[in-house]
């Protein structure tokens, strides 16, 4: 069957000061198809969905946009959603502190005359809630949900648009593995149903999971297109980085025992609004140079266990201790972890991570003054040359280190974010999902940067959703279920099996 495009993008050019983020860029979408854009952290992908639905607007761009057979100069994002071209971006766009249902039609409201129709409206919200298939009180605030379903609520808002192209930049970057898998197949579900979507994804499993076809971009510019028949995570690999990644988990020699620097003794953490334990007697150790994992579901504490230890910024009430090097840590403020040699890469980059602000140099070495001044004051030619020094260790992907942090992609975000805490030289680091959003290519330079430090006597604490990252990169895991240590193992026993197993109680 020769199925027609529904969407072409001709020959697109985009400029920012300094990047040309997209150069003559070509794809085509076929109608019902599940199609992917991968590539490389500051590829060029969010931008080209940008263009695509009018949040860069006509004329901003060069190039042409061809949907459903006609030539669309969109100048607005709600004249694209008219169309029936719905984006969701990672950073979700609910509200809230509206309800489930108020979400769904916010910004087309149902009205009957001049008046808000709110019994259609929460009948028309239960209608598309169950097309996504999410079992939800309507009058829930979205605030009290999960980022899983939050993304359900996004579609079903799409759904109630008339959706015709949904695309969807990164939704399974803050998803755990079931909301994931829920969330693929629920995408082909919507294909048997006519809605043709265009993902954006750094989990190459899923590709291959569900595309159907796919376009690499690298460094703004198309690569190639490909056909579900020749899709395969080594053939992406090579498209995106223009080389061969065998194991993307560089290898580390077995973990000799080294004396314990950081331990949880009796450890409890108590949330009073949500007027439970979210951390129960944790007992976890970590030894000089080693890489322990902390694995979970969503939600089962491994956020709030780190939390704990680095000073307690959610004021949990805590009782028991955590010992690092043999003395007792002052939980009150971040500045004793600090003091003590702890640094945490947050998993939110956005809240408590970066100044987004501020160029990168600002970024990076606030975290170690120290080291880029001359008694007290700042040495600017150090700082510039040490800021240099790490987005290049790193690879981050960007025109000057003067760059603002809010203009890099989403992915140098990230490892502008790492790059701040390496700078601080810590004893003891806690990563906290290090590589969400991280293309392959930069992940296994991470992984390569870890290594490194472990050799040099640092250990790490590494909270990661993606369980080949836990097993490929830590000599011992820990468990943890709602706030509970479930389990431990060490890497040789280790199976994926196993701790999804021990994840659920
Ligand atoms: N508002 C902006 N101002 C300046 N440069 C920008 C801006 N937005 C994007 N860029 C640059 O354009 C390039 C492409 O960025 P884009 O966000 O499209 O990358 P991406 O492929 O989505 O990457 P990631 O996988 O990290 O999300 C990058 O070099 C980025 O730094
Ligand atoms: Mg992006």
């Amino acid at each position: 069957m020769n199925q027609e495009n529904i969407l072409v993008m001709n020959s697109i050019t985009k400029s920012f000061p300094g990047v040309k983020a997209l150069d003559e860029v070509h794809i085509e979408v076929k109608k019902g198809e599940i199609h992917f854009i991968v590539g490389e952290n500051g590829a060029g992908k969010s931008t080209l969905m940008k263009v695509l639905s009018g949040i860069y607007p006509y004329g901003n761009y060069d190039g042409d946009i061809i949907f459903d057979g006609k030539i669309k100069q969109f100048h607005n994002i709600k004249q694209s959603v008219h169309d029936g071209i719905v984006i969701i971006n990672q950073e979700l766009a609910l509200f809230p502190n509206l309800t489930v249902y108020e979400n769904v039609f916010v910004g087309h409201e149902i009205s009957k005359g001049s008046l808000m129709d709110w019994d259609e409206t929460k009948k028309q919200a239960k209608k598309y809630l169950d097309m996504v298939g999410l079992d939800v009180d309507i009058y829930r605030y979205v605030s009290s949900l999960g980022v899983g379903k939050q993304q359900l609520i996004e579609i079903a808002k799409a759904l109630s648009q008339n959706v015709k192209l949904l695309i969807l930049d990164e939704p399974t970057a803050a998803l755990n593995e079931n909301d994931s898998a829920n969330l693929l197949k629920l995408l082909v579900d919507l294909k048997k149903q006519g809605i043709t979507s265009i993902m954006i994804s750094h989990k190459l499993k899923e590709v291959e999971a569900i595309a159907d076809s796919l376009t690499v971009l690298r460094d703004g510019k198309t690569i190639i297109r490909m056909e579900r028949k020749n899709i395969n995570e080594q053939e992406i690999i090579k498209n995106m980085v223009g080389r061969e990644i065998d194991d993307i988990f560089p290898k580390r020699p077995i973990y000799k025992k080294q004396e314990v620097v950081l331990e949880t003794v009796h450890l409890n953490s108590y949330d009073k609004s949500v007027n439970r334990y979210i951390v129960n007697d944790s007992n976890i150790k970590l030894r000089k140079g080693e890489v322990v994992g902390i694995a979970g579901l969503m939600g089962a504490g491994r956020t709030e266990l780190a939390h704990s230890i680095f000073g307690n910024p959610k004021n949990y009430k805590i009782s028991g201790k955590v010992i690092v090097h043999g003395k007792i840590l002052n939980l009150g403020h971040p500045k004793n972890a600090i003091a003590a040699g702890i640094a945490y890469v947050s998993e939110d980059r956005k809240s408590d991570g970066l100044i987004l602000d501020e160029p990168i140099t600002q970024n990076i070495t606030i975290s170690n003054l120290k080291k880029i001044s001359n008694s007290g004051i700042i040495d600017f030619f150090k700082q510039n040359q040490y800021a240099e020094k790490y987005i290049k260790d790193i690879g981050v992907r960007t025109p000057s280190i003067l760059q603002h942090v809010k203009n890099l992609s989403g992915g140098n975000q990230q490892k502008v974010q790492v790059a701040k805490w390496l700078f601080a030289e810590p004893k003891i680091l806690i990563l906290d999902e290090p590589t969400r959003g991280i293309d392959v290519g930069a992940k296994y330079e991470i992984y390569t940067i870890i290594n490194d430090l472990v050799a040099h006597g640092m250990s790490i604490l590494i909270i990661s959703s993606e369980l080949p990252e836990i097993l490929g990169m830590c000599d011992r895991i820990y468990v943890i279920a709602e706030g509970i240590q479930t389990a431990e193992f060490n890497i040789k026993d280790a199976t994926a099996e196993k701790i999804m197993e021990s994840a659920t109680v």
